[in-house]
């Protein structure tokens, strides 16, 4: 007994055997832990043990299988021939719980006669959220704890179930309190001295009964569940296997969920999935950062303007136990603010996704001040005004005189340049940009723009923020439009040409749509609202072929009841309006334009490859400092399917000369420079190489 390998330890208490999987940071069930696990198991045959502890060291049970492996040959034993081991085992087997037991931690805890686990512990089967299904028994034996319709619901959601939920589902046998591994050992000798049953959950046969009986019920459930799955191959493989687990034998419904999960993780939709999960972690991370450089603490917070960004803001800070105090100019303002902040709470009660007692809690935490005063004492300001450089550039000034020093100076801006607004101060190097997306409670992008004077401090601050806020960071430099506006304005313009050139609104926004974004940009600007772009314009003196007509003719988008579409009293439906048809036909005629139809095929293009072409130039600029950063962007700021991994991810898997060659088309055709690839792209086509060559550049700021 004692060190097995590098990542297993055996000890033995009395007559209790213990298994410890030690791999930091998640114990990721890597090729040594699952070797190490058979070799344990094969360590306790002495009849001098009576029961076997699985327990993990660190901050929490296994994180499942490692990620980074898939892909890769596998190289035995796979987990399933860990948990066949692990069943075959005759004296009872109990695994201990603690922080999160995911994927195929949670399916090796299910190959264990029993499990306990400490409170707070969550469990799940996330496999979904990586494009696959769970491929070590999870979607045969959890149906067998909780019920078919439960387990599908759990496994297609991904989300991981909370203790106590656990417990009642049959899952946890037993919460316990204190410590976690002598509860786990007092637990296993009360199973021996008890003669309690060893019934394997492969061998439970309860739960399935009802979705025997009403087979039919089962696949209503999954209909519901799967309506907005797309063209996503893993939720229909989840519910084949699930299916399986009450309509086949144990071993064959076992056999079938190995060959799904062979045919998912080598497509593209897991692909992409498995490289946002890493590009995620890597987008918090600033290259030429050096080592040690300690966040300051955030303990108190204050928002600048109380409108619906710096509301959302607020409530972002609040929902993470962080006090916030709102500043707003007059006691007005900042009533009407806190009441909008309130009510968004009370529509997520009404939705059953808050409690009463939680939202006053939240509330406890959101205070107001008319004076900017208020600032003096707080780890973080974050100013989210109108965006106008003047008002943002005074409120600044007034904040180096009030804000203690090192306290961090953010501006919630989507364009201006945060260098200006930086020299407004004496101390730059405190200040960033935080741009939060709207509605900010909810979107988890917070592009974190660094200035050209920002210092590591303050930057590694406003990271640690963004993560406790619950939020995905990723750093940018200075730019107007920044990395997520900056390429959106792109896919703007073309979208106004090809309404000129002869597509409608919803052709263009169904063509978006079925590539798998949630909304298309005419449904998004109607959300948006048409107006402020309007006004932008009007200030430049710049004009919009399409867009400007329909604001004169009082189409704001949804707050009017019509912009590119027409909306029933109070809903937020879009239907076509032949009126807008006409504003766009008689906007083609003045301009010339003869009006064809254009694919599908074409939208999509025209849509997404201008995007991947400013990407480039982006990169180019050091602007975002790696490919993988953009796609962080996309999909957790503006919607990007998440099965396509984002677009300079898709932009490697089309092929970067098709794109090349496209976009050349598209400039000539429409005499548009700004189409003609960008050098960056043209030179990795030419090379035969892909965005995922380029490595990360150090120091984005402009
Ligand atoms: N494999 C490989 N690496 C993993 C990993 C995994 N399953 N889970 C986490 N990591 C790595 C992360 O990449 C990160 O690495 P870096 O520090 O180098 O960036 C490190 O572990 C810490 O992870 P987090 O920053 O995410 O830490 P956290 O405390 O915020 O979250 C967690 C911990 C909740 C476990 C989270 O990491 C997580 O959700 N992990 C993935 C869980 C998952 O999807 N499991 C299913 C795997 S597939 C499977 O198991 C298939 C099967 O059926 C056999």
């Amino acid at each position: 007994m004692g060190s097995v390998n590098g990542s297993i330890d055996l000890r033995r208490d009395g007559d209790v055997a213990i298994i410890t999987i030690d791999n930091p940071p998640v114990n990721a069930l890597k090729h040594e832990v699952r070797a190490g696990l058979i070799e344990a198991l094969r360590q306790i045959g002495d009849p001098a043990i009576h029961a076997v502890v699985i327990a993990c060291a660190g901050r929490t049970f296994s994180a499942g299988a490692d990620i980074s492996e898939f892909g890769k040959p596998l190289k035995s034993p796979g987990l399933q021939e860990v948990i066949a081991a692990l069943e075959a085992v005759p004296k009872p087997t109990v695994a201990a719980l603690h922080g999160t037991a995911l994927g195929g931690g949670l399916e090796l805890a299910l190959g264990c006669h029993y499990r306990v686990a400490a409170p707070g512990t969550r469990v799940g089967l996330p496999e979904i959220k990586l494009g696959i299904l769970p491929g070590a028994g999870g979607t045969q034996r959890l149906p067998r704890l909780m019920g078919p319709e439960k387990a599908l619901a759990a496994i297609l959601s991904g989300d991981p179930i909370p203790t106590a939920q656990a417990h009642a589902d049959g899952i946890i046998d037993e919460i316990v309190t204190g410590d976690l591994t002598a509860g786990a050992i007092a637990f296993a000798r009360k199973v021996v001295s008890e003669h309690r049953p060893l019934t394997l959950v492969r061998n439970r046969e309860d739960k399935l009964a009802a979705a025997r009986a009403n087979p039919q019920g089962y696949g209503d459930a999954a209909a519901k569940l799967t309506s907005r799955s797309g063209g996503r191959r893993a939720p229909a493989a989840v519910i084949e296997s699930v299916r399986n687990a009450f309509t086949l034998p144990f071993d064959d419904g076992l056999a079938r969920e190995q060959a799904l999960f062979r045919e998912l993780v080598v497509t593209d939709e897991s692909r992409a999935q498995r490289h946002i999960f890493f590009a995620e972690r890597e987008a918090a991370r600033v290259p030429d950062m050096p080592q040690g450089v300690k966040p300051h603490p955030f303990e108190r917070a204050v928002v600048i303007g109380a409108g619906t960004m710096g509301g959302g803001i607020a409530m972002s800070f609040a929902n993470v136990g962080i006090p916030v105090i709102v500043v707003e100019t007059a006691k007005d303002l900042l009533t009407k603010g806190l009441d909008r902040v309130a009510d968004t709470y009370r529509t997520t009660i009404k939705r059953g996704r808050l409690t009463q007692d939680e939202m006053d809690k939240r509330m406890a935490l959101i205070s107001g001040s008319v004076e900017l005063e208020a600032a003096g004492n707080v780890d973080v300001v974050i100013e989210a005004v109108f965006e106008e450089m003047g008002l943002k550039k005074e409120i600044f000034g007034k904040l180096d005189t009030i804000a203690r020093p090192g306290t961090l100076l953010a501006t919630n801006t989507s364009t201006l340049d945060i260098n200006e607004i930086a020299r407004a101060t004496k101390r730059p190097q405190d200040v960033l940009g935080t741009h939060f997306f709207s509605p900010a409670n909810v979107m988890r992008l917070l592009e974190i723009v660094r200035g050209k004077e920002t210092s590591f401090a303050a930057l590694a601050t406003a990271i640690a923020l963004g993560r406790k806020l619950a939020k995905v960071p990723a750093v940018v430099g200075v730019c107007d439009g920044f990395v997520g506006n900056r390429m959106l304005a792109k896919r703007g313009t073309e979208a106004e040409r090809l309404l000129l050139e002869g597509a409608l609104p919803q052709e263009v926004d169904g063509a978006v749509t079925e590539f798998g974004f949630p909304m298309g940009p005419f449904a998004m600007g109607d959300l948006a609202g048409l107006d402020v772009g309007w006004r932008i314009r009007k200030a430049r003196g710049v004009k919009a072929e399409i867009t400007d007509p329909l604001c004169e003719a009082g189409r704001f988008g949804q707050k009017t009841g019509k912009g590119y579409y027409i909306y029933q009293a109070g809903a937020r439906t879009p239907t076509p309006d032949p009126e807008v048809e006409q504003i766009i036909v008689a906007a083609s005629k003045r301009l010339g334009i003869e009006r064809h139809k254009i694919s599908r095929e074409e939208i999509v293009e025209r849509m997404v490859y201008p995007m991947i072409n400013e990407g480039a130039r982006i990169l180019a600029e050091g602007i975002a400092y790696r490919p993988s950063d953009i796609d962080v962007i996309w999909i957790y700021g503006y919607g990007w399917p998440v099965w396509r991994g984002g677009p300079m991810f898709y932009a490697d898997l089309v092929g970067l000369p098709h794109i090349r060659d496209r976009l050349a088309l598209y400039a000539k055709r429409s005499g548009d420079k700004s189409l003609e690839p960008a050098p960056l792209l043209a030179k990795l086509a030419a090379e035969g190489k892909g965005f995922a060559s380029v490595g990360a550049a150090a120091g984005a700021a402009a």
